[in-house]
């Protein structure tokens, strides 16, 4: 199955408009010249999203740039109105998003996102064609009490609660154990690619193996310059979404360069 890698930068709260605009030219021009067979996507604070798109517009109108999309890292599941502090996806849509980050596991710890949240978001998100990249994953306490398989399968069965088959071919699904997110400890390929396989075999029992074969998942949790080569060798692995690694532009670059190396 042919899947084409997705790198993304989750900056979560970091880079206001001034450091975005290093970061970008920075990260520009170590990708000038390459051409990786990778998606990579950008995901900065919102106040940064404008700042990011007219960057991005601006270094393609120079051309050479690599093909960046931009990504949210929330939306709202509403449309308008008595909502303070959130922002719309026909908003985002203003800032050339093309991807929204929803159900990260910090969405869900600290600001109580539930399935059925996480679920209206997602069905927002396509209502005005942004790409849900869509985040599960297990705590240490239910991994090692062996409820691996059923948190992921609920987390997911709920997320996509109808969605259609033509809406989750533009999703991505993170796949990021909590206990590896921030902490510098990354499960082995091994753990990794036994997750992704368990994940695409939920999908395939919910959409069948067409669609199950074709939907990309990222791994996500300490992805780093030196391990993402291994972690992206792993067959059902189709990219990384990646947190504290990605706000340097050299770490960002060695992830994709490595990691797409060996896609
Ligand atoms: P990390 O974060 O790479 O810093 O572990 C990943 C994420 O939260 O998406």
């Amino acid at each position: 199955m042919n899947r084409k890698p997705i790198f993304a930068a989750n900056w979560k709260m970091n880079k206001g408009p001034s450091e975005t605009e290093d970061f970008v030219k920075s990260l520009l021009s170590k990708l000038q010249g390459s051409n990786f067979n990778s998606e990579i996507v950008i995901a900065p604070p919102f106040v940064s999203l404008a700042k990011l798109a007219d960057q991005l517009h601006t270094a393609t109108a120079v051309q050479n740039a690599h093909a960046i999309q931009i990504a949210a890292q929330n939306c709202s599941e509403y449309d308008s109105g008595a909502y303070t502090g959130e922002v719309s996806v026909l908003m985002l849509r203003e800032f050339f998003v093309h991807y929204v980050i929803l159900g990260h596991s910090e969405r869900r710890s600290i600001f109580g996102e539930t399935d059925a949240v996480i679920n209206a978001k997602i069905k927002k998100a396509r209502e005005a064609n942004l790409k849900p990249i869509f985040c599960i994953g297990e705590t240490l306490a239910e991994r090692e009490g062996g409820k691996l398989e059923e948190v992921l399968r609920t987390q997911i069965t709920g997320g996509l609660k109808d969605v259609s088959e033509k809406d989750l071919a533009e999703i991505v699904v993170a796949y990021e154990p909590v206990w590896a997110i921030g902490t510098g400890v990354t499960a082995t390929s091994a753990q990794a690619q036994e997750a992704h396989a368990f994940v695409r075999s939920v999908i395939s029992g919910l959409y069948g193996a067409d669609a199950a074969g074709k939907i990309r998942i990222q791994y996500g949790g300490s992805v780093k310059p030196n391990n993402a080569a291994e972690l992206m060798a792993c067959p059902d692995i189709d990219g990384a979404l990646i947190g504290g690694a990605s706000l340097e532009p050299q770490s960002f670059f060695e992830i994709i360069r490595n990691g797409t190396q060996s896609a």
